[in-house]
C-alpha cells in the first residue's frame, strides 16, 4: 500500500463493535511496546477497559463519538471523542502503521470538536504516541504513572 493511501472516515455503528474492539486491542498489544515493554500486567492494565461492552457504549451513547477509518473494506483505525473534547481513542491497525491513518482520524476528531464549538481537545497520551501528538500541536503538562505502571501524559491543543 502506498503512503498516499486515503481513508474513508465515518461514524462507527453498532455492528462495528467486534472489529473495533479487536483493532484497538491489537494496536495496544503490538504497537505500544514503549509503554508496556511486553510486561503482562501492564498490557492487561492497558486493555482492561477495551472491551466489547465499553466499545458498544462509546459507540452508542449520545454525546460520545467513535469514528472508524476504512481502506476499502478493511478497518484501519478507530478514534473516539467525548462531548467535552477529550480524545479517548486513537488506534491504528498494525498493518496500517505510518500510512496516515491516525493523522486522518485525529483531523476528523478535531473537526468534530470544532463543529461542537469546543475551544480545545485534551487527551492522555501513551509514550508510544507522544511524539505523534506533539507534531500535531498537542503540548504535555503532566506525566503520571497509572495503577498498572504505565506512563500517561496529559496533553491539550487549542483548536
Ligand atoms: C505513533 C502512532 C500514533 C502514529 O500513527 P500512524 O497511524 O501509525 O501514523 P500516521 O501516518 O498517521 O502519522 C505519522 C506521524 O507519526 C509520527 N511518527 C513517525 N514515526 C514515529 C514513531 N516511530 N513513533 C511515534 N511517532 C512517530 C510523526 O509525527 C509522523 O508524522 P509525519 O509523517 O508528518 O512525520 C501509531 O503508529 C501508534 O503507535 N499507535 C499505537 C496506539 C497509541 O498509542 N495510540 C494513542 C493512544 S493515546
Amino acid at each position: 500500500m502506498s503512503s498516499g493511501q486515503s481513508y474513508v472516515i465515518r461514524p462507527a455503528a453498532s455492528d462495528d463493535v467486534a472489529a473495533a474492539t479487536s483493532l484497538v486491542r491489537r494496536s495496544i498489544a503490538e504497537l505500544c511496546q514503549a509503554d508496556h515493554h511486553n510486561m503482562a500486567a501492564i498490557v492487561e492494565g492497558m486493555l482492561i477497559n477495551k472491551t466489547p461492552e465499553n466499545m458498544q457504549a462509546w459507540i452508542e451513547t449520545p454525546g460520545s463519538y467513535v469514528f472508524v477509518a476504512e481502506a476499502g473494506p478493511i478497518m484501519a483505525g478507530v478514534g473516539g471523542l467525548t462531548g467535552d473534547g477529550e480524545i479517548t481513542l486513537l488506534y491504528v491497525a498494525p498493518d496500517f502503521r505510518f500510512q496516515g491513518v491516525s493523522k486522518a482520524l485525529l483531523a476528523a476528531l478535531e473537526d468534530k470538536a470544532r463543529e461542537m464549538g469546543l475551544p480545545n481537545c485534551a487527551l492522555v497520551s501513551t509514550d508510544t504516541a507522544q511524539r505523534f501528538f506533539e507534531a500535531r500541536g498537542y503540548a504535555g503538562y503532566d506525566k503520571n504513572e497509572d495503577d498498572f505502571g504505565m506512563d500517561a501524559t496529559s496533553m491539550t491543543k487549542n483548536l
